[in-house]
């Protein structure tokens, strides 16, 4: 059979990278200040290398008022203090490096925080000056604010300022967004990127990629308007085609440094215009979640499969996969729940997700072990996919969302600014278990910003790690294999004559079924190189589970 393995080998890192996300102030605390840290990352080094993956991407870690979880970035090309310095990343970029760990970081250009320098003069510099020319600053109509656009989070987009103006803020009141207009504005992410590529980083995840330009032109149209104009590159808002002559630009950059520098953007856009950002020209690969927010069906999967491989093969790129980030409720824990009721136009609303994070994790009940054990198949499914396949910190111990965090812990915004309706995104970022004990289950020397519950005990990593049958060992172990059988970025399915269990093969002889339905399912083979779960019954494959073959 051909492996194509000569074919792999020209192949750049980040095509077929398994990229472990760290959330930098959940992830491991050196100074035991409450709050994780670079010192924190450096100190687990050996965890992520003995874990097998790629690749690590940090969420922001820089100086930030944290009014969005860092995500209000007050100085591009520093350390918050409170997570370390200069030189404690740069101590961390080499113990990565040293493993031959790739690091990626996260630059958010639409936005900065309310705190950043530029703001500041800003507001200082009052209406008509230079240094409102940086953001987008507009008069209101009488007391009303310039247009009545909502932002993300809930709430007004606009924000009103002491001497009567009013600026914009697509997210929250503390993220200003910037003038893409502007030159000084796109100098200086060209220096950002330039800082952080010299000091060593590989990459770049870009944050609301769709974002960034913008025509503001008056008279402002109405929210209404906005929604109802097609997003076809020329939207006022979304997804311009003139932003990729930003990305353009970080393309020289990113090509000037040997090897290259990569680029992974986050872009909530039509399908059919993902391929522009993922293309070569323009940040070269593009996040789909698609996966993220599918339901645990074989149909799901298979369409997202296949509509996502047609994708990257329009831009040349290669596909990215993801079941769990920072900004999503954990997928142990969405497929624990009951099935999520969907929109009339098949968009998936969460609300039983919400309702169970607004019982405190009581109703409707949560299957945790249903959960857990769909969590390990679907990821078993994802890792054999051609393409780079995003890992969240923590779903590798199998980690369910945190439901129960009281109202006066919460620090998420949305949930502020849905007057806590929306519970927003603290239940997956609660501080990682290292130890089944202690003040932080080993997380730090003290407490944890916030707090975890006495469950986090089970999925301790050195629990984990003392049990060959945990979630921690299986993602070992697959990422170990997969290494070896990593191949051609193709697959073909194979029939199986049953809606509920897809079966594919990879180049060389990797096959992979999974059963999604509830009865067993003969098994092709006998020879299993890896299960999601046990493999009771000789010859069957059990709900619920994938399944692994190796070349025959
Ligand atoms: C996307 C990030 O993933 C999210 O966490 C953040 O709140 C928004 N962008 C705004 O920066």
């Amino acid at each position: 059979m051909d492996k194509n393995v000569g074919e792999e080998q020209e192949q750049p890192w980040w095509r077929q990278g398994v990229v472990y996300q760290v959330y930098p102030r959940s992830f491991a605390d050196a100074n035991g200040d409450g709050l994780g840290d670079i010192a924190g990352v450096t100190s687990k080094v050996g965890y992520l290398d003995a874990l097998g993956v790629d690749a690590v991407w940090l969420s922001p870690f820089y100086p930030s008022e944290l009014a969005d979880g860092g995500y209000d970035v007050a100085d591009y090309r520093d350390v918050d203090p409170r997570l370390g310095t200069l030189a404690d990343f740069d101590q961390m970029l080499a113990a990565l490096h040293a493993r031959g760990i790739k690091v990626v970081v996260d630059i958010v250009p639409n936005h900065t925080s309310d705190r950043h320098e530029w703001f500041q003069r800003a507001l200082a510099a009052g209406r008509g000056s230079p240094e409102r020319e940086r953001y987008i600053f507009r008069d209101g109509v009488g007391d009303q604010p310039p247009a009545d656009w909502e932002s993300m989070f809930g709430g007004p987009a606009w924000q009103r300022v002491s001497d009567g103006q009013w600026y914009l803020h697509n997210f929250a009141v503390e993220q200003p967004d910037l003038n893409w207009s502007h030159p000084e504005v796109r100098a200086d992410f060209v220096a950002t990127l330039r800082f952080w590529s010299d000091r060593g980083v590989d990459g770049f995840r870009i944050d609301v990629a769709h974002m960034l330009t913008k025509d503001m032109s008056e008279p402002l149209l109405s929210r209404s308007e906005l929604d109802a104009l097609p997003r076809d590159g020329l939207h006022p808002m979304i997804d311009r085609d003139d932003v990729h002559e930003v990305y353009a630009e970080w393309r020289r950059v990113f090509d000037s440094y040997d090897p290259p520098r990569t680029a992974v953007a986050e872009a909530w856009v039509d399908k059919a215009r993902v391929p522009l950002y993922a293309s070569r020209d323009s940040l070269g690969q593009a996040f789909n979640f698609d996966l993220l927010q599918a339901d645990f069906d074989a149909g799901q999967f298979r369409s997202v499969v296949q509509d996502n491989l047609e994708l990257a093969r329009a831009s040349g790129s290669s596909s990215t996969w993801v079941l769990s980030n920072h900004d999503v409720v954990r997928h142990a824990t969405r497929y624990g729940l009951p099935h999520p009721e969907r929109l009339p136009n098949g968009d998936p609303v969460r609300k039983h997700g919400t309702e169970w994070v607004a019982s405190g994790g009581v109703s409707p009940e949560l299957d945790r072990a249903l959960g857990e054990r769909r969590a390990r198949a679907a990821t078993l499914f994802m890792l054999a996919l051609p393409g780079a396949s995003y890992l969240y910190q923590g779903e590798e111990l199998g980690l369910h969302e945190v439901a129960e965090i009281d109202a006066s812990a919460r620090q998420d915004p949305t949930f502020f600014r849905s007057g806590g309706e929306d519970f927003g995104r603290d239940g997956c970022r609660v501080p990682l278990p290292w130890r089944p004990d202690g003040t932080s289950f080993g997380f730090g020397t003290d407490g944890a910003h916030l707090p975890q519950p006495a469950w986090f005990a089970d999925y301790a990593v050195s629990v984990e790690e003392a049990d060959p049958r945990s979630t921690l060992a299986l993602y070992r172990r697959a990422l170990a294999l997969r290494r070896s059988l990593q191949t051609a970025e193709r697959l073909e399915w194979v029939q199986t004559g049953r809606d509920d269990v897809l079966h594919f093969r990879r180049p060389g002889g990797w096959e992979v079924v999974t059963n999604f339905g509830a009865e067993p399912y003969p098994l092709p083979r006998n020879d299993a190189a890896i299960a999601s779960s046990p493999l009771d019954e000789a010859g069957l494959l059990p709900r619920d589970t994938t399944v692994w073959f190796s070349a025959v």
